[in-house]
């Protein structure tokens, strides 16, 4: 890593991927779009902001909004983590889909009763997020509990310590390009790809 004074820059990841890799499901021009326009406009709006911060730890940037650029570099920092999340937590047909095995498997049944009551769940969360936003499921160390839960344009709060195990993007950048107006398709699209496998590896770091 670049050794720079001050707060350290971040890098977009690569693609875990293809970029045509999730059709017919998500599309290329989807894929190119939120890739390469979105995710990696939130990496360097966010560097460009520590530029900024950086600036005013040194002192050598005297007049600013402290309250916007921390504001705007929560948003941009979320915005790359979340959407890293995204794209690994989703895999092409043939590799993803299907049910939950292993531990998520075990804990889906345990406390939603079902896969399916679990899906229909999420599913309805989804498709009830009023404007941007997120669908995760959500482990709590604490009572072993995985919560659905829906979280509003980028403002996760990391403070409550329950990291995401799953996630959907459902702001209209995911989506609009090939389902215009129908997110419930999208919704139900996206479970046909889902990467189980990435979900209860992250699940089984966290029961360690
Ligand atoms: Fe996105």
């Amino acid at each position: 890593m670049e050794e720079i004074k001050g707060l350290r820059k971040y890098e977009l990841p690569p693609l875990p991927y293809k970029i045509d890799a999730l059709e017919p499901y998500i599309s290329k021009d989807i894929v190119d779009v939120h890739y390469n326009g979105h995710h990696k406009g939130y990496v360097n709006t966010a560097n460009t902001l520590i530029d900024r911060l950086n600036g005013i730890i040194n002192e050598e940037v005297k007049s600013y909004d402290i309250h916007g650029v921390l504001r705007n570099l929560t948003f941009n920092i979320n915005g790359d983590k979340l959407h890293t999340l995204y794209w690994k937590d989703m895999a092409p047909e043939g590799k993803g889909g299907d049910k939950p095995g292993g531990k998520l498997g075990d804990l889906i049944e345990q406390q939603y009763g079902s896969y399916e009551k679990f899906k229909k769940i999420f599913t309805e969360a989804a498709n009830s997020n009023p404007g941007t936003g997120w669908a995760v499921l959500t482990y709590d160390k604490e009572n072993s509990n995985l919560n659905v839960m829906t979280v509003e344009n980028h403002f996760m709060n990391h403070l409550a310590e329950m990291p995401i195990v799953l996630i959907l993007d459902e702001f209209e950048h995911a989506y609009y390009l090939q389902y215009k107006n129908k997110r419930a398709d999208y919704v139900g699209a996206w479970w046909n790809i889902v990467n189980w496998d990435e979900a209860n590896k992250k699940l089984d770091g966290l029961l360690e």
